[in-house]
């Protein structure tokens, strides 16, 4: 479904990836994982269009989307929740999904409605600020928005980061739904067990290429790889 080869990207003058290739195929979850500083973010917002394709190619669904803008992307069906969440902190819960719910479909999958039945908190939290949420919250908030554009490729940037374990469980069962679903998804993790335990495929970003593919089980019994890319 999405396909990267050979992608040079980088900020200004700084090249950090230097031929990355991927692919992830429909109804799967590739995890991307990689130190801190790997290149993980910026692949992803390579894909988005958020920072150029330098050389190489992104394909979504066999079409060159290297020269394609952002907002064309997510319109075609590639949804990107970002390390930083990104949720508007002086809008209501309620007017944040009610923004990403604007440009669905009238016979869209994900409503508001079946957004708030998906994450039960964000409807006792509706008329609650953006600035008032916990980070599992404005997590789940995330993902809602996300889901909102009833994409066919969902991209989350380390969605477990800074949550407690109790959250993280649940963040996982709700991935776990929408992959039993055949949703598609990119996952960028730090939390090996957690990326582990979801994904189907594998890359690891080492030096701004990838490094190693292969199935999640691979990974986890291939003790010597994680020692060398992932320092786990
Ligand atoms: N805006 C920027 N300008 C210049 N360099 C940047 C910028 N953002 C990131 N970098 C550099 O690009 C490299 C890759 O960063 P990136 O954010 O993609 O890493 P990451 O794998 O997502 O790491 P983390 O796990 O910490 O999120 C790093 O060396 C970083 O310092
Ligand atoms: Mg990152």
């Amino acid at each position: 479904m999405l396909e990267i080869r050979d992608l040079h990207t980088g900020y200004g003058e700084t090249r950090v990836i230097h031929g990355l290739s991927l692919k992830a195929a429909p109804g799967r979850m590739l995890a991307i994982l990689g130190r801190n500083g790997a290149g993980k973010t910026t692949t992803l917002k390579a894909i988005m269009g958020l920072l150029p394709v330098l050389e190489g190619d992104v394909a979504f669904d066999g079409a060159s989307i290297a020269r394609t803008r952002p907002y064309e992307i997510a319109r075609r069906g590639v949804a990107y929740v970002p390390e930083t969440r990104d949720i508007f902190p002086s809008l209501t819960v309620k007017e944040n999904l009610a923004l990403a719910a604007r440009t669905a479909p009238p016979d869209a999958a994900w409503t508001m409605e079946r957004v708030i039945e998906f994450f039960p908190r964000l409807g006792e939290r509706l008329a609650n600020g953006g600035n008032q949420l916990s980070g599992g919250e404005q997590q789940m908030l995330a993902i809602g928005r996300a889901l909102l554009m009833n994409p066919r490729l969902l991209i989350l940037d380390e969605p477990t980061e800074g949550l407690a374990p109790i959250i993280v469980r649940q963040i996982h069962d709700k991935l776990a739904a929408l992959k039993d679903e055949g949703l598609t998804m990119i996952l960028v993790e730090q939390n090996f067990g957690f990326a582990t335990s979801l994904a189907d495929e594998v890359i690891i970003v080492g030096r701004g290429r990838s490094v190693w593919e292969g199935s999640s089980a691979a990974i986890r019994h291939d003790v010597d790889t994680q020692h060398k890319w992932l320092g786990v």
